[in-house]
C-alpha cells in the first residue's frame, strides 16, 4: 500500500501545500521546526483518525484560521482510496472516496500505517496506558470489531464508574449486573483480539530484535494477564470477576479490573525493560516492536502498511540505522530527518525539502 499524494490546507504551520510521494522511500528533510513532523502527523491522521501526538484536533488547525483540510490518495491491492478530513474547532468531517462517514470506525482500515518516533520509547518506559494505547491503535486498524467493542466498552465503563460513585448502594447493586453483562460481552472481544495480536507480535518482535542486535539479546513480549478460551467463556469469567469484586469497586469508586487495566510485559534477556533497560536497549526494543507491527500488518492485511519514521535516524547508532534502512526496502516509507544523507545509504529516495511550512522546490 502506498500514499500517492497529500494535500494540506491550514494544517499546523502549512497554509496550502501538496506532496507527491513515491512508493518507496520518501525523505522529508530540513532544519528544525519547519514542518516535517507536521506532515508525518497529517499522514497518520488520515490513516487512523487520530494524531500520534495529542488528542485535541483543535491544535491541528493553523493558528488564526478556522478550519484545516487534509486529504490523501493511496493505492492498495484493492484499488485506490481517497480520504479527506475537514477539521473545525468543534467538529470534523471525514470523507472516504467522497462519501461522508458517520462513524469513526470507518476511517480505519483504509490506509494501514505504522508510526515510529522517539516518543514511542514511552511504549517501554511509561506506564501501562501507553502500551494499551499501542495495542488499541494497532489492533483497531486491523479489526473493526475490536474498535467497535473498545468504543462501547469505554462508554459503559464510564457509566459504571459514575454509578459506583453513587451513595445509593441498593441502586448500585441492582444496576451493576445489567451493565456488567454488556460490559463483559465487549471485554471478551477486546481480550481475545489482544491475546491473538500479542501471540503474533511476540515471535515477530523477537525476530526483529535478534536482527537488530545480531542475536546478542532476546526480547520477550507477553500479555500481563493471560486470557484463554472463547468469547462466551471469557465473557462469563470476566463477569464473575466483576461480580466477586462489587465491594472493592464500590469502595474505590471505580472499576479496578478488566481490559482497561491490562498491560504487556516487555523483557530484555529476561529482565523487565521498563525498569532496567538502557536508552539504547529501549530504542532497539521499541524499534523491534514497530517493525514487528509492520510484519503483522503485512500478514493480516495482505500488504505492507505505510511506515512513518519521524526523526528516528538521529537516535540510532550507525549499524542500527543501516539495518533499519535495509528493513524498509519494499514498503513505502515516509521518513523525516534534518540531513537527507543520514537516511539514504546509497538508496534511491524521493527527497522533499521542507522550509517554513512549505515544500522547497
Ligand atoms: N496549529 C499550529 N499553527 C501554526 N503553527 C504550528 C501549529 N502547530 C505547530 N506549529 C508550528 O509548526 C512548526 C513546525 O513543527 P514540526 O514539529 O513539524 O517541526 P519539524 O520540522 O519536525 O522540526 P524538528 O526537526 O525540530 O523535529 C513549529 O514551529 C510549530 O510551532
Ligand atoms: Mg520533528
Amino acid at each position: 500500500m502506498h500514499i500517492k499524494n497529500l494535500n494540506l490546507k491550514n494544517f499546523r504551520n502549512y497554509s496550502d501545500e501538496k506532496f507527491i510521494f513515491s512508493p518507496g522511500l520518501n525523505v522529508l528533510y530540513g532544519r528544525n521546526a519547519q514542518g516535517k513532523t507536521n506532515c508525518a502527523e497529517a499522514v497518520y491522521y488520515l490513516c487512523t483518525g487520530v494524531s500520534p501526538r495529542n488528542r485535541r484536533d483543535k491544535q491541528l488547525i493553523k493558528a488564526g484560521e478556522n478550519c484545516a483540510e487534509i486529504s490523501a490518495s493511496a493505492q492498495g491491492r484493492y484499488g485506490e482510496v481517497t480520504i479527506s478530513a475537514k477539521i473545525s474547532e468543534n467538529s470534523r468531517e471525514v470523507r472516504v472516496n467522497g462519501n461522508k462517514i458517520s462513524r469513526n470506525a470507518d476511517i480505519l482500515g483504509n490506509i494501514y500505517s505504522v508510526y515510529f518516533s522517539p516518543q514511542e520509547l514511552r511504549l517501554i518506559q511509561d506506564g501501562p496506558d501507553e502500551r494499551r494505547r499501542f495495542l488499541n491503535l494497532s489492533i483497531s486498524q486491523l479489526s473493526r470489531p475490536y474498535f467497535v467493542a473498545l468504543s462501547r466498552y469505554n462508554k459503559i465503563l464510564e457509566q459504571r464508574n459514575n454509578l459506583l460513585k453513587n451513595r445509593d448502594i441498593s441502586l448500585i447493586c441492582d444496576t451493576l449486573p445489567v451493565w456488567d453483562e454488556q460490559l463483559c460481552k465487549y471485554a471478551a472481544v477486546i481480550a481475545q483480539k489482544r491475546a491473538e495480536f500479542i501471540a503474533s507480535l511476540s515471535p515477530a518482535a523477537a525476530e526483529e530484535h535478534a536482527y537488530l542486535t545480531d542475536g546478542a539479546e532476546t526480547l520477550t513480549i507477553s500479555a500481563g494477564k493471560k486470557y484463554v478460551g472463547g468469547e462466551a467463556e471469557l465473557s462469563k469469567r470476566l463477569y464473575d470477576e466483576l461480580s466477586a469484586n462489587y465491594d472493592r469497586d464500590i469502595r474505590l469508586g471505580f472499576t479496578a479490573s478488566g481490559p482497561h487495566r491490562d498491560d504487556i510485559d516487555i523483557l530484555i534477556d529476561g529482565t523487565d525493560a521498563k525498569n532496567f533497560a538502557s536508552q539504547g536497549q529501549t530504542r532497539t526494543a521499541a524499534l523491534a516492536i514497530k517493525l514487528a507491527e509492520v510484519e503483522i500488518f503485512r500478514r493480516t492485511a495482505g500488504e505492507y502498511p505505510v511506515l512513518i519514521l519521524d526523526d528516528v535516524m538521529s537516535e540510532l547508532d550507525l549499524p542500527r540505522r543501516k539495518k533499519l534502512a535495509s528493513r524498509t526496502c519494499g514498503l513505502q516509507t515516509i521518513l523525516t530527518c534534518t540531513h537527507a544523507e543520514r537516511a539514504l545509504y546509497g538508496r534511491e529516495a524521493n527527497k522533499i525539502r521542507i522550509e517554513g511550512g512549505a515544500v522547497k522546490r
